[in-house]
C-alpha cells in the first residue's frame, strides 16, 4: 500500500497525474522534495477561540511538530471541529459524534502515516478516540493537560465541582452578588481542562491505561512545560510508528486494555459519561462493554484516588503523586501488565518506573481506598429495564437506599421554570424526576441530571436528595443522582409513565431502581402515550441525529458508525 504523500490520492483517473498535481500545489507551501517523501504524520488542530480549555493546543502542536522532525518524519497539521463544553448548544455531546465523523473522515482523506489527536474537553477525546479506532492508523493521543487550581479566601478551589457547590450557596443566599462575580473569575485559573475528576479527567486517565497516550499525559497540568515536552516525546513516538506503520489501534485494544480502562475508570471515582464513552470507543471495535461485568468490577475495584468530587484533591495534586502509572501500580493484580501501549512496552514496564512520591495521600493503596467500591454502580428495575448507573462515590450514603414519592418535571425547560417556585408540593424525602432529557429526547442527553434541590429546601439546609433521569450529569457534579435510564422515555422507556405522587424505591446495594405502581396502571398509562414531537429533526445534522443515535447502553453513537455498520 502506498504511504507517505502518495497515499489515499484524489480520484482524476491517472494516479500519476494525481501525485504530480498534489505536489504541485504542497509545493506552494514552499515544501522540499526531502520533506515531501518522508513518513508523514497528522496532527490534529482543535484550538478554537470558542475553547479556552484547548488554549495551549498551538504550543503543543509545535512540540508534536519538533519532536516528529528530530526523529526524521514530516509533520502536517489540520483543522477538524473543536468542542467546547460551555459553547456547545444544544449540549456537547450532541456534537460528539459528528466530531468523531469528521476526525475520522479527516484521517483517512488526506495521506498521513500516522497520527497525532490532541484533545480534552469532554467530548472531544471519546471522539477523536472512536475516530482513530474506526480509521485505524497509528495514533498517539495527546490531552490538553488539565488547569491548575485557584484560589479564594484561603480555600483551593477549581472547575467545576466547586462552580457547582459555590452556586448553590449562592442560590441558598450563603453568598452574595460580589463575591459570587470574584468566585466567577478564579474557578478557572489557566488554560486546560477542569482539574477535578470531570469527563475530561476521566477519559484522559482511561486513554493512558488504554495504552494509547505516554505515561503521564493524563495528569501533567496544561500550563506546565513538562506538557510540552511531553508533547515533543509523543511527536517522536509517532514519526516511529509511522515509520513502522504500527502499532495500530485494532492491535492495541484487546479485552485486556478494554477491561484496564474500566478498572481504572472505577479507581478513579470516574466520570459516568466515561462508561458511554468507553462504550462507544469499545463498539467501533471488535469489543464490547458488558454492563453487568462493569458493574461487577465495581464491587470489585476500590476508589483510589481522592480527588473531587469524590474526594478532595486535584488533578495537578494526582500528577505530583505519581499519576497514572502509580495508580495502575497500586490497583496491582487487578490490571492486566502485559497489555500493550503506543511505544511497544507493556504496562508492566511504565508502572515499573511509578514514581514513589513520600508522603502523598492522593493515590491510596487498595487497604486504605477513598471508598471500599468502585465509583459507579450499574441498576436495573421496571424503571430501568436496560439500565441505569449511579455515581455512589459522589452520592450521600444514608440515600443509597431510599423510597420516595415523585415529583415529576417533563422536560429540562419545565424543572427550569418550576423547580425553584415557592408552591412546589415537595419535600427533602420526595425523589426529583426529570424525563425528555435522553439522547433522542432533548436531544443530546445533557448533563441536567443533577436536578438543583428546590430553592426552598436549600434555604432549610437540603444538601441531597434521590434525583433520577434518562439525562447524562457533569463528572465534576455530586449527589445521589440516577441517570441515563435506558430506554428513555422519548422512545417510550418507563420513565415516561411516572406521574407525581407514585412511589420510586432506590436499593443501590441489590442494583434495583423500581416504580412501585402495579403492572396494569402501568399499562393504562402506556396505552395513552403520545409520542413526542419531532419537529426539531425534520433537516440536516438534527435528523441524522434523531433518526440513528443510539441508547446509553449502546454509547450513543449513530448506529451505522458502529464496526459492524447498520445492523
Ligand atoms: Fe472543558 Fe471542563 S469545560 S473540560
Amino acid at each position: 500500500m502506498a504511504d507517505g504523500l502518495r497515499k489515499g490520492l484524489a480520484s482524476y483517473g491517472d494516479p500519476g497525474f494525481s501525485l504530480f498535481l498534489r505536489k504541485v500545489f504542497i509545493k506552494a507551501m514552499g515544501y522540499s522534495d526531502d520533506a515531501l517523501n518522508r513518513p508523514i504524520v497528522g496532527i490534529t488542530n482543535t484550538y478554537s477561540d470558542y475553547n479556552p480549555c484547548h488554549g495551549n493546543a498551538p504550543q503543543i502542536i509545535e512540540a508534536v511538530k519538533r519532536g516528529v522532525m528530530l526523529s526524521g518524519a514530516m509533520p502536517m497539521v489540520f483543522p477538524t471541529i473543536s468542542i467546547a463544553e460551555s459553547f456547545s448548544h444544544p449540549t456537547s455531546m450532541y456534537l460528539r459524534n459528528l466530531m468523531a465523523m469528521d476526525t475520522e473522515e479527516m484521517i483517512r482523506a488526506q495521506p498521513m502515516d500516522a497520527v497525532v489527536v490532541i484533545g480534552g474537553c469532554d467530548k472531544t477525546l471519546p471522539a477523536q478516540i472512536m475516530a482513530a479506532v474506526s480509521a485505524d492508523l497509528p495514533t498517539v493521543v495527546i490531552p490538553v493537560g488539565p488547569m491548575v487550581v485557584g484560589h479564594h479566601r484561603g480555600e483551593v478551589l477549581g472547575a467545576c465541582t466547586d462552580c457547582r457547590r459555590l452556586w448553590g450557596k449562592h442560590r441558598a443566599g450563603e453568598i452574595d452578588d460580589a463575591e459570587i462575580e470574584a468566585v466567577n473569575a478564579r474557578l478557572a485559573p489557566s488554560v486546560g481542562t477542569c482539574m477535578v475528576m470531570g469527563t475530561a479527567s476521566t477519559m484522559a486517565c482511561v486513554t493512558e491505561a488504554l495504552g494509547l497516550s505516554l505515561p503521564m499525559s493524563a495528569t501533567i497540568p496544561a500550563p506546565h512545560a513538562e506538557r510540552f515536552r511531553l508533547a515533543e516525546a509523543s511527536g517522536k513516538v509517532a514519526a516511529e510508528m509511522a515509520k513502522a506503520k504500527g502499532p495500530k489501534p485494532s492491535e492495541l485494544l484487546t479485552a485486556s486494555s478494554f477491561r484496564n480502562a474500566q478498572v481504572v475508570l472505577q479507581a478513579i471515582g470516574g466520570s459516568t459519561n466515561g462508561l458511554i464513552h468507553l462504550t462507544a470507543i469499545a463498539n467501533r471495535s471488535p469489543h464490547r462493554i458488558d454492563l453487568e461485568a462493569f458493574d461487577k468490577l465495581g464491587r470489585e475495584v476500590p476508589v483510589l484516588i481522592d480527588l473531587k468530587p469524590s474526594g478532595a484533591h486535584y488533578m495537578e495534586h494526582f500528577h505530583h503523586a505519581g499519576g497514572v502509572p502509580k495508580l495502575m501500580a497500586q490497583l496491582g493484580n487487578l490490571i492486566d501488565l502485559d497489555a500493550k501501549t503506543i511505544t511497544g512496552e507493556a504496562l508492566r514496564q511504565v508502572v515499573a518506573r511509578a514514581e514513589e512520591v513520600p508522603g502523598q495521600d492522593v493515590i491510596r493503596s487498595r487497604d486504605n481506598p477513598i471508598k471500599n467500591v468502585g465509583s459507579m454502580a450499574v441498576l436495573h428495575g421496571n424503571l430501568a429495564p436496560r439500565g441505569a448507573v449511579i455515581k455512589q462515590s459522589a452520592a450521600t450514603p444514608k440515600l443509597l437506599q431510599h423510597t420516595g414519592r415523585a415529583v415529576v418535571f417533563e422536560s429540562v425547560e419545565d424543572m427550569t421554570q418550576r423547580v425553584d417556585d415557592p408552591a412546589l408540593e415537595v419535600s427533602a424525602d420526595d425523589v426529583l424526576v426529570l424525563r425528555n432529557a435522553g439522547p433522542k429526547g432533548a436531544p443530546g442527553m445533557p448533563e441536567a441530571g443533577y436536578l438543583p434541590i428546590p430553592a426552598k429546601l436549600l434555604r432549610a439546609g437540603v444538601k441531597d436528595m434521590v434525583r433520577i433521569s434518562d439525562a447524562r450529569m457533569s463528572g465534576t457534579a455530586f449527589g445521589t443522582i440516577v441517570l441515563h435510564i435506558t430506554p428513555e422515555s422519548a422512545v417510550g422507556g418507563p420513565l415516561a409513565l411516572v406521574r407525581t405522587g407514585d412511589m420510586i424505591a432506590l436499593d443501590v446495594e441489590k442494583r434495583r431502581i423500581d416504580l412501585l405502581v402495579d403492572a396494569a396502571e402501568l399499562e393504562r398509562r402506556r396505552a395513552a402515550l403520545k409520542p413526542p414531537s419531532a419537529d426539531w429533526a425534520k433537516r440536516g445534522y438534527a435528523h441524522l441525529f434523531h433518526e440513528t443515535i443510539l441508547q446509553a447502553d449502546e454509547g450513543c453513537d449513530f448506529d451505522f458508525m458502529r464496526a459492524q455498520g447498520k445492523s
